[in-house]
């Protein structure tokens, strides 16, 4: 495993596992239970994905058969928007997700939207870290002007900012931004999130020949060494072990430019920020 620092000071696994669309608890635990036992030491969940206790169970499980102890492991949830209406609500969601969890502490927090009033959810997750439940805290789905905006006026930086980054949609610039400020990429959806079909891609197919190794894990590799953490997602055992065997190979600079062709600048994005009807649904506004 590779690992990067945040500015917390602590290390945080390059790659990790999602687990989006993961609603049925015992295909999640099942799956997080395996990842951990592949190896996978850093889980992605979130409020919205209502699976938080399920990676408690697995968590638990895992340190009950002695895969690893809780202080190896590095879980992640998020802030849902309806939380995100004022400081009180935000440690309130906080405190949710631990219970939920059934963890003494998550090691990385993150408001999942730049929507709501995030100034004031930021506020009410800084007190949360500061009595250490929140090992760090972050943001997701900040594009670089309202990271910047974001960086430049609250009190602690975030630690990570977790976006879509996958050779369709590389955000160069915003990876710009994060290193300005010492935020840590995180890759959402790192193998497309199941769109633009890279597997079938003749050029990703001869980079992974090479290297015999599978498309999937050339572009895990891929985004790891352009510095992002990856968080893929998959239920199916064999897919969460091949998504995990990335650390035995590197690619060329050539392979690395290659694959970056494929950007689509915004047009290559799945996420709907830009869609004034998804703001809406997010904030439960829609009629
Ligand atoms: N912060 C955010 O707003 C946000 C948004 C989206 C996602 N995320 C996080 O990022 C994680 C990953 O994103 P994602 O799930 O959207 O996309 P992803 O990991 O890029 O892709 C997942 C899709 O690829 C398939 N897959 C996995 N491994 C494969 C392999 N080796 N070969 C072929 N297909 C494979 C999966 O199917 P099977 O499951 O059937 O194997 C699934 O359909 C999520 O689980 C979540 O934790 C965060």
């Amino acid at each position: 495993m590779e690992f990067v620092t945040l500015n917390t000071g602590a290390a945080m696994p390059m790659e990790g596992f999602g687990v989006f669309r993961v609603p049925d608890k015992k295909e999640c635990f099942d799956a997080v239970l395996h990842a951990i036992r592949v190896g996978y030491r850093l889980i992605d969940t979130a409020t919205a994905y209502d699976n938080e206790d399920a990676v408690g169970d697995a968590v638990r499980q895992a340190i009950r058969e002695g895969l690893c102890t809780r202080e190896e492991l590095f879980i992640t949830s998020k802030l849902w928007v309806s939380d995100m209406t004022s400081e009180e609500a935000a440690i309130a969601g906080a405190e949710r997700s631990l219970k939920k969890s059934g963890l003494d502490y998550l090691d990385l927090y993150l408001l999942h939207q730049a929507m709501g009033d995030y100034f004031s959810a930021w506020r009410g997750l800084e007190q949360v870290y500061q009595q250490g439940k929140l090992k760090a805290i972050g943001v997701s789905n900040f594009y670089p002007n309202i990271l910047t905006n974001f960086c430049e006026t609250v009190e602690i930086c975030p630690a990570v900012n977790q976006v879509e980054l996958h050779p369709y949609y590389t955000q160069e610039g915003a990876l710009e931004t994060m290193r300005y400020y010492g935020v840590v990429p995180e890759a959402w959806a790192p193998l497309g999130g199941g769109r633009y079909n890279p597997f079938e891609d003749q050029d990703f197919q001869r980079i992974a020949e090479k290297h015999g190794k599978t498309v999937g894990q050339v572009l895990l590799r891929w985004g790891i060494q352009r510095g992002t953490v990856v968080i893929p997602k998959s239920t199916h055992p064999e897919r969460i072990e091949e998504n995990f065997a990335i650390f035995d190979f590197t690619l060329k600079r050539e392979e690395m430019e290659l694959i970056a062709t494929r950007d689509m600048g915004y047009t290559g994005t799945r996420a709907k920020h830009f869609d004034p009807d998804f703001v809406r649904m997010c904030l439960g506004k829609n009629k």
